[in-house]
Order: C-alpha cells, then sequence, then structure tokens
C-alpha cells in the first residue's frame, strides 16, 4: 500500500505533461507520434497506472488535467503532420527540371520584325497604318486614276462606297505625311487585302513592307543604297538591279531585283533560271501626291518602296505553297 502511494506521488502532473508536449512538438512523422501515444498515454504509461490507483479527488483531476493536455496535443500535431506533403526520398530537388516545350514565332512575324530591325538601325521609324482605309487615302491621295483596274470591287474587299480593306500599305504614306511634317524616314508593315483566289501563290490576306524617306535632295541614288543595305542585311550581300516601271504614286518609277540567294546569279529553279528574284517596286514619290497631302514638292523630294513579305519569306525558306503560313501545322511551325 505504501509502495502505491508512493509510486503515486512520483508522477507529478505537470513535470509529464511539460516532457510529453515537448516530446510531442518535435515528433517528425506519424509513426513516431504513435509511439509517444502509447508511451504517455498507452495503458502502462505511468499517467494510466496512477488514474487507476488515485483515491483522492485532487490528485485525480490534476492527472486528468495532464491526459486532456497531452491528448490536445497529440491531436494537434496529428493534424499538423497530415498536411505536410510526403516527402519523396526520391525526389532531388538539385536535378535540372523537365524541359517546358515553348513556342517560336510564326515565320512572318519573324521576318517582319527583322526587317523593322534594319530599318530602325538606319534611323527609321516604324508607322503603324491601318487595315481599314478609306478609298482616299488608299487610291486618290496615291495618285490612283478614277478608272484603274484595282478599284473595282472585283479586285477589292469594299466595306462601304468610300471604305475599304487597304489593298496596299502604301496609304501609310498619306496617313504618316498627313500627321507630321518632313523630314520622314518610316517604314510601316502589316496585313494587306485583296480579293486574289486561294492557291499555292495568291493569298486573299497577304503582308506588305512600305517605306517612305522626305527630305530635301533626296535621288534615286539615296533609293539604290537603302535598298542595297535592306536586302544584304536580311538576303546576305547581294547585287540589286533597277527596271524602269511604272506606279502612280511614283515618278519615276522602278521594280527591284536582287541576284538570286540560292545559285548566286547561276540560274536556278528558285530564280526561274534567270540569276534574279523580284523582290518590289519603288520610285521617287510623285508631286501629286505631296501636293494630296499638303507639302511643298519644290521644297521636298522623297523616295518609296513597296514589297510583299510573304513570297519572300517562301522562297527564302524554299517552301512550296502559301498556305502553309495559314494552316498552323505544327510540323511547319516547329521548323522555324
Ligand atoms: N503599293 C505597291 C503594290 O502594292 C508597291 C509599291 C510600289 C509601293 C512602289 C511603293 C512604291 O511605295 O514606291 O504593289
Amino acid at each position: 500500500m505504501d509502495d502505491r502511494r508512493g509510486s503515486l506521488a512520483a508522477v507529478d502532473a505537470t513535470a509529464v505533461t511539460a516532457e510529453a508536449t515537448a516530446a510531442i512538438a518535435a515528433a517528425a512523422t506519424a509513426d513516431e507520434l504513435e509511439e509517444l501515444r502509447v508511451r504517455y498515454l498507452g495503458r502502462k504509461s505511468e499517467l494510466k497506472l496512477a488514474l487507476r490507483e488515485v483515491r483522492d479527488r485532487e490528485t485525480g483531476m490534476a492527472l486528468n488535467t495532464a491526459r486532456r493536455a497531452i491528448e490536445e496535443a497529440l491531436s494537434a500535431r496529428e493534424v499538423a503532420l497530415a498536411s505536410v506533403p510526403d516527402e519523396d526520398p526520391t525526389f532531388d530537388p538539385t536535378l535540372p527540371g523537365e524541359p517546358v516545350p515553348l513556342g517560336s514565332l510564326h515565320l512572318l512575324t519573324q521576318l517582319r520584325r527583322r526587317i523593322e530591325d534594319v530599318f530602325l538601325g538606319m534611323g527609321y521609324t516604324v508607322y503603324d497604318g491601318r487595315e481599314v482605309e478609306t478609298v482616299w487615302h488608299n487610291f486618290d491621295a496615291l495618285n490612283q486614276p478614277e478608272a484603274h483596274p484595282s478599284r473595282d470591287p472585283r479586285d477589292t474587299f469594299y466595306v462601304d462606297a468610300n471604305t475599304l480593306l487597304r489593298t496596299h500599305t502604301s496609304p501609310s504614306q498619306i496617313r504618316a505625311m498627313q500627321k507630321q511634317a518632313p523630314p520622314i524616314y518610316l517604314v510601316s508593315l502589316g496585313r494587306t487585302y485583296r480579293r486574289d483566289p486561294l492557291d499555292a501563290t495568291h493569298t486573299p490576306v497577304f503582308h506588305q513592307v512600305e517605306g517612305l524617306a522626305v527630305d530635301r535632295g533626296i535621288t534615286l541614288a539615296d533609293l539604290r543604297g537603302t535598298i542595297e543595305l535592306f536586302t544584304s542585311a536580311i538576303f546576305g550581300r547581294r547585287e540589286v538591279r533597277m527596271r524602269t516601271s511604272f506606279f502612280p504614286f511614283t515618278e519615276p518609277s522602278v521594280e527591284f531585283d536582287i541576284t538570286c540567294y540560292l545559285c548566286d546569279g547561276q540560274g536556278c529553279s528558285v530564280c526561274k533560271h534567270s540569276g534574279w528574284i523580284e523582290m518590289g517596286g519603288a520610285g521617287v514619290v510623285d508631286p501629286n501626291v505631296f501636293e494630296a497631302v499638303g507639302y511643298d514638292p519644290e521644297e521636298w523630294q522623297g523616295f518609296a518602296f513597296g514589297l510583299g513579305i510573304d513570297r519572300i519569306a517562301l522562297l527564302r525558306h524554299g517552301l512550296p505553297d502559301l498556305r502553309l503560313f495559314w494552316d498552323n501545322d505544327l510540323r511547319m511551325a516547329r521548323q522555324f
């Protein structure tokens, strides 16, 4: 009897609680926690044995308070451990991750940006024109005769009698000149629209680059130098050839070619055995165009040029069909 009393008195409820709650808080796994539950609250634990032997109310209350405190600590720790994700011992956070597949820019966007970069490097600005244009900006201000076939609704998408989807980027010249005084050095790139039936070499939506330089004393030689710089930046050093041509907004007008980048002028299937590749049109800005925007043609001179970039991208990469640019076929897109 004395012995039992002795063991009972030896249980210091406060000390057991402190020891148990500290151990429980430090438990790192569910297994460790279970061991602690057995040690402090199991059938043979000091506390349970003491509770069984308890005689007086005061000791009983103290021991029960300790039991409750330990139970609460156990369930709190159980909840905390459950919210920690299981660590996978085979996971090595220092290993490089799985590669994430990245998309790429559309081939035409890449070429478009490259062309913009070349001209930005020459001190030009990039001007964003409009895709929906007035007939006046698209044709009249560019000195296009009333009866010109390109005005025909069978060739051009009209929104109404005075509004259309631009057939070329040249109206950007007009908009820019209306907005600012010379000197002007700009390029304007974007979508253009014509009612062409869809086939390997025609799409009703295509892309052009327009260039315009207006300053004092500009000549055809400046145009030539600019085109040489531009084409060699894109295609590598090439010879440029100019042939006389006609555009209503330039006088004189030329079409320019470069020596074929595939055969270097020897003749191959890309250049149809001519040694030359047609690039675009250009010329000295017609005085009528300057008058349409209120510039004095006696004081200012300028050159302009324009070219389609879809066909050039096609030739440049040996692609067989313009429709590839619109199909969104990943096998095509992934190559660029
Ligand atoms: N706008 C013409 C076209 O669509 C291309 C062009 C030719 C633009 C001569 C020009 C130019 O600025 O001077 O075919």
